[in-house]
């Protein structure tokens, strides 16, 4: 994420990253651009008020179920925390109160979000050391020093799992492994196969809020990258792929159109999309086949009473060989 917000009209240098994610992702085909790129900070607001509309039930099912099997998760008092992902970390007063750990190590990309949670945090939990790490968690994080000698929880809520397809996901399961080591646990939420009556609305609300979310990019792509894409002419679309076992978000074009970005030109006939998003569903058994496959054995799960969502407690056991 940017450090710097710019307001309307002011000149900016553009983040080279954002640039070329933007410039191939639209160039591909199928045309995608990395979903890291929706959190700006009106993205951010908007993914907060996403966690809140009646239809997304996965916020508040995880939090709910949290809650309830906290005590359950037998994590000696003393232990260190480690978040990915940490965000406004709204889920994890409620895992500190019931572990009492020594240290929280939030993980974020987004550098102010997290320093400023991270002191709301530490003064709501004075024994509690909090130690924040700016970084992306796709790229190996040291740990702080101070964390080293302590027994390791990760977790890892929201089904933000779910927003990597296998092949990373495992990648990424395997580096906290690494990072967690031996005997660690990881603590993991992952949002269940189900209807796609429940799925589609979750990610296409009555009230517009994911539909402006993921036309924010657009907005930002202008706004960041000199770009002239007419924002009316697209539409939000949530598609449940049966195959994919996943809800895909992309940006259809409503009509032909003919737009610049950073001078460069491109063209969209009606009906094509920018392909924006993947948020995976799990069955009971996929969710831990995938967890073993990054080194992770699933010791304990839980689920709410409708099944819509899963916590799954992992362990980081010596690796032995089968037959
Ligand atoms: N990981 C959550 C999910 O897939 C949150 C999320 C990530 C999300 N990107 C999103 C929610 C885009 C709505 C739209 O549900």
């Amino acid at each position: 994420m940017l450090k710097q917000e710019p307001g309307d009209g002011e000149a900016t240098l553009a983040d080279p990253h954002f640039r070329a994610d933007v410039l191939n992702g639209i160039a591909a085909r199928p045309r995608a651009i990395p979903a890291r790129w929706f959190y700006d900070r009106r993205g951010s607001e908007l993914f907060e008020a996403i966690t809140a509309l009646p239809e997304y039930y996965p916020t508040r099912t995880e939090a709910e179920l949290l809650g309830t099997i906290c005590p359950e998760l037998d994590v000696a008092p003393g232990a260190a925390v480690v978040e990915f992902g940490s965000g406004s970390s709204a889920k994890t007063p409620i895992l500190l109160r019931c572990i009492d750990p020594a240290a929280y190590v939030p993980i974020d990309i987004s550098g102010d979000f997290l320093r400023q949670s991270a002191r709301d945090l530490a003064d709501a939990f004075p024994d509690v050391q909090v130690l924040p790490l700016e970084a992306d968690f796709l790229r190996p994080v040291p740990l702080p020093n101070q964390v080293a000698d302590l027994p390791k929880l990760g977790f890892f809520p929201g089904s933000t799992i779910g927003n990597m397809d296998a092949y990373q996901a495992v990648d990424l399961l395997r580096a906290m492994r690494t990072w967690l080591g031996d005997g660690a646990k990881l603590l993991i939420g992952m949002d269940r196969v189900k209807s796609p009556d429940i799925l589609v609305p979750a990610y296409d609300d009555a009230q517009g809020v994911t539909a402006a979310f993921n036309l924010n990019l657009l907005e930002r792509i202008n706004r960041e990258l000199g770009g002239t894409i007419p924002v009316d002419a697209f539409h939000h679309r949530a598609i449940w792929n049966d195959s994919a076992s996943r809800i895909e978000m992309h940006l259809e074009a409503t009509r032909d159109i003919a737009f610049e970005v950073e001078g460069r030109p491109f063209a969209m006939r009606a009906g094509e999309t920018i392909h924006t998003e993947n948020s995976h569903k799990y069955g009971e058994r996929g969710a831990r086949l995938m967890l073993r496959a990054g080194g992770w054995t699933p010791v304990r799960e839980w689920s709410d009473s409708q099944g819509w969502f899963s916590l799954i407690l992992a362990e980081a056991q010596p690796l032995a060989r089968g037959p």
